[in-house]
C-alpha cells in the first residue's frame, strides 16, 4: 500500500445521543450498497444519523442521491436520504431503530400510524461466482400499520446522476425502460473506458429497477420536480425528461413509485428497488505480447443489463434466505470468540468483499472462457492499486473463511504476470498496477518495493490456499517462482535491509523484528510447500535454515531490558505489534517457541492505551487488522479481548464518520485517514484457526 494522499476525515463531535436502538452497535457509516469498488454506497453516522437526515455517500464521502418519501392516507414522510422539495409539504418520518448484520441493514421508521422497514441487502455469494460478480444490491420497503388500523400506503424512491461520475460538471443521459421491469439506466455521455475521477468510475452506467406491477409508475427529471409530483399525487407521471444535461444541472432524478394499497398491522409485500452499476470491460490486464479486456464473470450466464436484473430482481426471496443463512453462521462462529467480536465481523464483511471483482475472458472465437478466473482487489483509500499483496494479505481470513477460491483467482493474476518475467525484480512484485482497473503490471520494476513483505506474503498466502483447499494446482504451476522468492528470503529476511514494510506510513527501518518473522514464516513455507510437491531434500534444507534463523532472530530480536520482542534489532526499549507470527499459527507451522508468545502476552496488557494497543513505538497510533491478528497469538482470552475491546471501541465510539478505518490514533480514538479498505477481512483472522 501507498499513502498517496490525505482524505479529509471530519470527526463528528455531536453530543445529542440519537433516540433509537443500534443492534449490535452505531458504526462510523452504514454500509448500505457495497459490492464493487465502485458501487459503494454508504449513510455516515459519526455519533448517529438517521437514514431519512443525511445523504447516503459514496465510500470518498461524496454525495449519492438516494431520496425514499411514502404517503400515508395522504401525507407524505422522507424515509431516506436529505431531500429539499420546495413548495411541497412532507414531514420526516421519525427512526425507531437500526440494525446490521454481515450482509444487511435494516431501519424501521415511523410515519404516523404506519412503520416503514427498509432493508438494504449487499449478498454475499462467495461460492456461486455468477451471484457475487453481480453489481447490484438491493433495498426493500414495506409497511405495516402501528394503530389497529389500515392506511392507504404508496412509496416512491429515485436515485440521482451522481451515482455515474465522480464530476457533476458532465453531460449524463438517460432511457426508461417498461416492461415487467420498470429500469432507469443513466450514464455519461462522454464516458472513459478504464478511467476514473475521485474515485468514481468514468465509463458504464447506473441502473434503478423495481418489478412493474400495476401499480407501478416512473419519472425521470429535476429532483424537485419529480419528487413534488409524488409528494403531492401519490404517483408518478410516467414520462421522461430527455433533456440531456449534466449531473447537476437541475439534477436530473430517476424516480419509481408504488401504490402498496391498504396496509393493516401485518407487514405489507416488500417493494423492491435493485441499484447497480454495470461497465464492460471492467478491467485491463497485462498479458505476454499485450493486454487483454476482462469482464464480469456474470456475462457467461447473462447476455444483457436487462436480464441479469431481471434474474436479480426475481431472485429476491430466495437471496434473503441465502443472506439470512449466511448472517447467522458468521454469527455463530463470531460470537463463540465474544460479542465484541462478532459485531467487529459483521460490521467487516461488506466492505472487505465489497472491493473485490470477479473475471472472465474470451476466448479466441468469442466465447467466455469460464475456466480463466481472475480476482482483482482496488486498495482503496490508501491509494488505487490493483491486487496489492500486502493488502490481499490483511484480508486474507475473509477469502480463507468465505471461499479459499476466491484467494486463488485473486493470486492467480500475480502469478501469471510474473512468470511472463516481465517484472524484472527478484523479489515479489507489491501490485498488478497503479491505477485500478488498470492491471498493467510493472515492467520497468518500478513499483513501491517491499520484498521481504510480499515474498512472505505471496508464500504464506499459496501454501495457506492449498493447505484450506486441498487444491495443490497453483504450487505445482508456479513452483520457480515460489523458490525464487525463497532465495531472496534466505538472503535477506534474517537481517532484513533498511526497507519499509506493509505499514508504510510508519517509514523505513533497517532489521524489523516483526519484518524478519514473516520472512522465515516464508522460507519454512516453502518447506512445506516442497513436502507437498514431493522434494524431500528441499523441505528438510528449508526447515533446517527457518529453524536455524529463529534460534539467531531470537538473540537478536528479545530485548534485553523486559521480556518483549522489539520493533527492530539492538533497540532495546522499542516494541511492536508482532501480527506476523500469525502466519506460523495459521500454518501450523510451530516455528516460533511458545515462549515467545507467552512473553509477547505478558507484555501487551502493560502497554495498552485508552483505544487500544500502539503499532509500534514510533508512534500512538494502531491498526484494527494487525491488532485483530495479534489478538489471535495470545495465550490467555484476557489478553486477547484487550485487542478485540480496543477495536470495538474504536468501531463504536461515534468519533467518526467514515467507512471502518483501519488505523486510527490509541490514545484519542480519532481516525489517521483510511476508510473502506479491503483488510477489514483480517478481522475474521480468529473464524480461519
Ligand atoms: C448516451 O450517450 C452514449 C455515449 O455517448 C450513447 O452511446 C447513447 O446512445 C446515448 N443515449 C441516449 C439515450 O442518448
Ligand atoms: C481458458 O483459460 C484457461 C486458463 O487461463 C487457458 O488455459 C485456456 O487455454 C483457455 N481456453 C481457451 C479456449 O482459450
Ligand atoms: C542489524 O542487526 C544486525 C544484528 O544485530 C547488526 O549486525 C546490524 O548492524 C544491524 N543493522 C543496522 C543497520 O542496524
Ligand atoms: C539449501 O538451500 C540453500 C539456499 O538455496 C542452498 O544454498 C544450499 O546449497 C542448500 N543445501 C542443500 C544441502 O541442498
Ligand atoms: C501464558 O504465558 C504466561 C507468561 O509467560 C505463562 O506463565 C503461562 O503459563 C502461559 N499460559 C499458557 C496457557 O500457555
Amino acid at each position: 500500500m501507498r499513502f498517496l494522499h490525505h482524505i479529509p476525515v471530519f470527526a463528528f463531535l455531536l453530543s445529542a445521543v440519537h433516540a433509537w436502538t443500534s443492534t449490535p452497535f452505531n458504526p462510523p457509516s452504514i454500509p448500505l450498497a457495497v459490492r464493487t469498488p465502485y458501487l459503494s454506497c454508504w449513510l455516515p453516522q459519526g455519533s448517529g444519523a438517521a437514514l431519512n437526515s443525511v445523504w447516503p455517500e459514496f465510500w470518498t464521502g461524496s454525495i449519492l442521491g438516494w431520496a425514499g418519501f411514502v404517503k400515508v392516507d395522504g401525507v407524505a414522510y422522507s424515509f431516506l436520504g436529505a431531500p429539499a422539495v420546495s413548495g411541497s409539504t412532507f414531514t420526516q418520518a421519525t427512526q425507531q431503530s437500526f440494525s446490521f448484520t454481515s450482509t444487511q441493514s435494516t431501519f424501521v421508521l415511523s410515519a404516523g400510524p404506519i412503520d416503514v422497514t427498509v432493508n438494504f441487502l449487499s449478498s454475499v455469494e462467495p461460492t456461486d461466482l455468477v451471484k457475487q460478480s453481480i453489481p447490484f444490491s438491493y433495498m426493500a420497503v414495506s409497511a405495516a400499520s402501528t394503530d389497529g388500523a389500515t392506511h392507504s400506503v404508496q412509496i416512491y424512491s429515485d436515485i440521482s446522476a451522481e451515482w455515474v461520475s465522480g464530476d457533476d460538471s458532465l453531460t449524463v443521459n438517460w432511457t426508461t425502460t417498461t416492461g415487467d421491469i420498470l429500469t432507469h439506466q443513466v450514464q455519461l455521455t462522454s464516458p472513459t473506458v478504464y478511467g476514473e475521477s475521485s474515485d468514481h468510475t468514468q465509463y458504464g452506467s447506473a441502473f434503478y429497477s423495481t418489478p412493474n406491477t400495476v401499480s407501478a409508475t416512473y419519472q425521470s427529471g429535476q429532483d424537485i420536480v419529480v419528487r413534488a409530483q409524488f409528494i403531492n399525487n401519490g404517483v408518478l407521471a410516467n414520462t421522461q425528461d430527455t433533456n440531456f444535461r449534466a449531473v447537476s444541472n437541475d439534477w436530473p432524478v430517476f424516480g419509481l413509485a408504488h401504490n402498496v394499497g391498504n396496509v393493516g398491522s401485518t407487514a405489507s409485500t416488500p417493494v423492491v428497488y435493485s441499484v447497480g452499476h454495470i461497465r464492460d470491460p471492467a478491467l485491463e490486464y497485462v498479458v505476454a505480447g499485450g493486454t487483454q479486456a476482462r469482464s464480469l464473470y456474470f456475462w457467461s450466464k447473462y447476455s444483457s443489463p436487462a436480464a441479469v436484473i431481471s434474474e436479480f430482481l426475481g431472485d429476491y426471496s430466495a437471496a434473503v434466505t441465502r443472506a439470512n443463512t449466511f448472517d447467522a453462521k458468521v454469527q455463530s462462529d463470531a460470537s463463540a470468540i465474544s460479542t465484541e467480536y462478532a459485531g467487529i465481523v459483521a460490521l467487516s464483511v461488506r466492505q472487505s468483499l465489497g472491493a473485490n471483482e470477479i473475471t472472465i475472458s474470451k476466448e479466441t472465437s468469442g466465447t467466455w472462457n469460464t475456466s480463466d478466473v481472475l480476482v482483482f482487489l482496488k486498495e482503496i483509500s490508501s491509494d488505487g492499486n490493483v491486487n496489492t499483496v500486502d493488502v490481499i494479505n490483511p484480508a486474507w481470513p475473509i477469502y480463507l473463511y468465505t471461499n479459499p477460491a476466491l484467494g486463488k483467482y485473486l493470486l492467480e493474476g500475480l502469478f501469471r504476470y510474473q512468470e511472463t518475467g516481465l517484472y524484472p525484480n527478484k523479489w515479489s512484485v507489491h501490485d498488478l498496477g497503479a491505477s485500478y482497473p488498470k492491471a498493467l503490471g510493472h515492467n520497468d520494476g518500478g513499483d513501491e518495493a517491499m520484498p521481504v513483505e510480499e515474498c512472505g506474503n505471496m508464500l504464506m498466502m499459496a501454501l495457506s490456499y492449498a493447505q484450506k483447499s486441498g487444491d495443490n494446482s497453483q504450487l505445482e504451476a508456479y513452483s520457480n517462482l515460489l523458490d525464487q522468492w525463497t532465495q531472496y528470503l534466505i538472503s535477506d529476511s534474517l537481517i532484513p535491509g533498511n526497507q519499509i514494510s506493509t505499514d508504510d506510513f510508519a517509514g523505513s527501518l533497517a532489521n524489523q523484528t516483526n519484518l524478519a518473522i514473516k520472512g522465515i514464516v516464508g522460507i519454512k513455507a516453502m518447506s512445506e510447500i516442497w513436502g507437498i510437491l514431493g522434494n524431500t531434500a528441499q523441505q528438510s534444507n528449508y526447515s533446517s535454515i527457518a529453524s536455524t534463523y529463529v534460534t539467531k532472530w531470537q538473540t537478536f530480536a528479545t530485548s534485553t531490558t523486559g521480556a518483549h520482542l522489539t520493533l527492530d534489532y539492538n533497540d532495546e526499549s522499542s516494541w511492536g505489534l508482532s501480527y506476523n507470527l500469525f502466519g506460523d499459527k495459521l500454518l501450523g507451522l510451530n516455528l516460533f517457541p511458545a515462549s515467545v508468545y507467552d512473553e509477547q502476552t505478558a507484555w501487551y496488557p502493560t502497554v495498552d492505551n485508552s483505544f487500544g494497543v500502539p503499532l509500534d513505538t514510533r508512534h500512538t497510533y494502531t491498526k484494527t487488522d494487525w491488532q485483530i491478528w495479534t489478538s489471535t497469538l495470545m495465550n490467555n482470552t484476557a489478553a486477547r479481548d484487550i485487542f478485540i475491546e480496543a477495536v470495538y471501541k474504536w468501531a463504536s465510539s461515534g468519533t467518526n464518520n467514515a467507512p471502518f478505518g483501519d488505523w486510527y490514533d490509541t490514545i484519542a480514538g480519532a481516525p489517521e485517514g483510511f476508510r473502506a479498505r479491503p483488510v477489514v477481512g483480517g478481522h475474521l483472522a480468529h473464524l480461519v484457526l
